[in-house]
């Protein structure tokens, strides 16, 4: 499977047919290089919670590409009222089996309001994704503070775990640390730094602090391969 990441949380997976992204936030993410122009297919989009900087293009992708939105129920019925068609809702806790693999939605602490035409909607509960494919467990946390509930996680045995390392709005270098230790991934990859500045984390220092998984550091725009 190949991994791209495009700055900030948005992740993108492929293999085969499945040809998936993770919080699409493209306009207005300037460590990102494409645009909803650059993509002309997509199976999947994930969705882990409902603020601007991860819903992203969603509404655009989805129309373009067809693809199938997975997310939370709230954000699910918001989507459908922005004329998306293809959604499958889930929910925090709750495990699907799909035709390229399995899915669970992890809890997250953080918010999920929308902002729509300078208001704000329900988003229900922000979380994050398990989802394997081909035998490669991937975690993505969405944006989240340090809980206990990760040492949870460590049951998964994860191969790949995404972790917003920028502070402010989610865990910051050291809360990240930490959660390597109750999760304990074979492999990590630092999310959510340098968009803006006050998210300004250094995925170097994140690299140094984990002892226990590797840390890939994924430069903005480039890809690693999982076997
Ligand atoms: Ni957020
Ligand atoms: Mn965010």
């Amino acid at each position: 499977m190949k991994i791209t990441y495009h700055g900030h949380s948005v992740v993108m997976m492929e293999d085969k047919d499945f040809k998936a992204i993770i919080d699409p936030f493209l306009t207005g993410n300037g460590l990102c290089n494409i645009t909803v122009d650059d993509i002309n297919e997509l199976s999947h989009i994930f969705i882990t919670h409902g603020h601007g900087d991860h819903i992203g293009d969603t509404v655009a992708l989805a129309r373009k590409t067809g693809a199938l939105v997975i997310a939370n129920h709230e954000i699910s019925a918001y989507l459908a009222s922005k004329g998306v068609e293809k959604i499958h809702a889930m929910h925090l806790g709750g495990r699907t089996t799909f035709d390229f693999g399995v899915v669970k939605m992890t809890n997250a602490i953080h918010g999920s309001g929308i902002t729509d035409d300078g208001k704000m909607i329900e988003g229900g509960n922000p979380g994050g994704f398990i989802i394997e494919v081909n035998n490669n467990k991937i975690y993505h946390a969405g944006d989240t503070g340090l809980t206990y509930d990760m040492k949870l996680l460590e049951d998964e045995h994860i191969d790949l775990a995404f972790l917003p390392i920028g502070g402010n709005f989610t865990m910051d270098v050291n809360d990240a640390v930490k959660a390597v230790k109750f999760i304990k991934p074979k492999a990590v990859t630092p999310i959510h730094y340098k968009t803006f500045p006050i998210v300004n984390a250094d995925p170097e220092e994140f690299k140094k602090k984990v002892k226990d998984s590797e840390v890939i550091v994924i430069d903005f725009n480039e890809s690693i391969e999982m076997e």
